[in-house]
C-alpha cells in the first residue's frame, strides 16, 4: 500500500473507532506497515475522531521519527505485532466497552458460542496487565501475538489487526460483538457452547476457506489449558510466566502458590463445563 492511501485509510477508520464508541477522547492508536517497511501512525494524544492525512505520524521499522509528527505512545505494542506476524500490515487498538468489559472482568472472549466467530476470529485471550507504553505490555502480549488475530489488554482494552487495515478494523468489530452477544447471554441465563465436533468442522471449514490458517488452533492449547487440552498440530508455543501467572519451565514442572493453584482449580472446573477446545 502506498503512503497517501495509507493515511487516508486511517483516518477514515479512526472516524469510525470514533462514531462507533470504540474510542473516546484520546483514546486508540492504528498504524499501517507499508511495502518498504515504514509505518504510518496516529499521532499520539489525539482524537481518533478528528484526524487529518497531515497529522499522522511515519517511523522506520524500529520506530524511530521519520516525521516531525509523534506518533502513538504505544507504538512499540504495533512494532511488536508487526516483528511477531510478517502477514500482518495494519493494527487497530481501541477500548470498545464490551469488549473492555471482558478485559476489566479478567476474561478472555474464549467461549466457543458462535459459529461465525469460530470461522473468521478464533478465541481471543487476554493478555496480563501491563503499563500501557512500557515493555511490560508487550512482554505480556507476545506469547500470544502468533496464535490468535486480536487480544485483550487486562484493564485496558483490546487490539486486532490483519493483512490491511479493513481486516484489523473487522476482527475487532467482531471481537465487539461477540463480547456484547456474550454479556446479553448472560443476563438470559447463559450461553450454551457448541458441542467439540462442531468445532472441529468449523475449522476444518475455516481452514478450507481460507479464513484463518492452522497456527490458530494452537490457540486452542497456547492459553490456559495446558493441563488440559491437547494440541492438533503439536506446536505448542513456549510460555514461560504468561497471561495466567502460572510458572511453566521447559522440563515441564509446574511451581505454583496456593492462591495460583486455588486459581487454576477455579479455572479447570470452569473449563470442564465450557468444553473450550477451539
Ligand atoms: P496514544 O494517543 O499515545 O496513541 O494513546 C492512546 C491510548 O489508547 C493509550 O492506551
Amino acid at each position: 500500500m502506498d503512503e497517501q492511501t495509507a493515511r487516508r485509510e486511517i483516518v477514515n477508520i479512526g472516524r469510525l473507532l470514533y462514531e462507533r464508541s470504540y474510542v473516546v477522547s484520546s483514546d486508540g492508536n492504528v498504524s499501517v506497515r507499508l511495502d518498504d517497511g515504514r509505518i504510518v501512525a496516529t499521532p499520539t494524544m489525539t482524537c481518533k475522531g478528528r484526524m487529518t492525512e497531515e497529522s499522522l505520524a511515519v517511523t522506520d521499522d524500529t520506530g524511530k521519527p521519520l516525521s516531525n509528527t509523534k506518533a502513538s505512545s504505544e507504538l512499540a505494542m504495533h512494532l511488536l505485532i508487526y516483528q511477531e506476524r510478517p502477514d500482518v500490515k495494519a493494527v487497530c487498538h481501541a477500548h470498545p466497552p464490551h469488549g473492555t468489559a471482558f478485559a476489566v472482568a479478567g476474561l478472555a472472549i474464549d467461549q466457543p458460542i458462535l459459529s461465525e466467530v469460530i470461522l473468521t476470529l478464533g478465541c481471543v485471550p487476554l493478555a496480563a496487565y501491563g503499563t500501557p507504553s512500557t515493555d511490560e505490555l508487550s512482554v505480556a502480549m507476545r506469547p500470544l501475538v502468533k496464535h490468535h488475530n486480536a487480544l485483550l489488554m487486562a484493564n485496558h482494552g483490546a487490539v486486532a489487526y490483519g493483512s490491511d487495515l479493513w481486516q484489523a478494523f473487522d476482527r475487532l468489530e467482531t471481537l465487539e460483538h461477540t463480547a456484547r452477544i456474550a454479556i446479553l447471554a448472560r443476563m438470559l441465563g447463559g450461553s450454551k457452547n457448541l458441542p467439540a465436533d462442531a468445532i472441529e468442522k468449523l475449522i476444518n471449514v475455516r481452514e478450507a476457506a481460507g479464513y484463518l490458517g492452522e497456527s490458530a488452533r494452537c490457540q486452542a492449547c497456547g492459553y490456559l489449558h495446558d493441563t488440559q487440552m491437547t494440541c492438533s498440530t503439536g506446536d505448542r508455543p513456549e510460555r514461560s510466566t504468561q497471561n495466567d501467572g502460572f510458572s511453566i519451565n521447559g522440563s515441564g514442572k509446574i511451581t505454583l502458590t496456593r492462591e495460583e493453584l486455588l486459581e487454576l482449580l477455579a479455572q479447570a472446573a470452569h473449563s470442564a463445563t465450557a468444553g473450550n477446545i477451539w
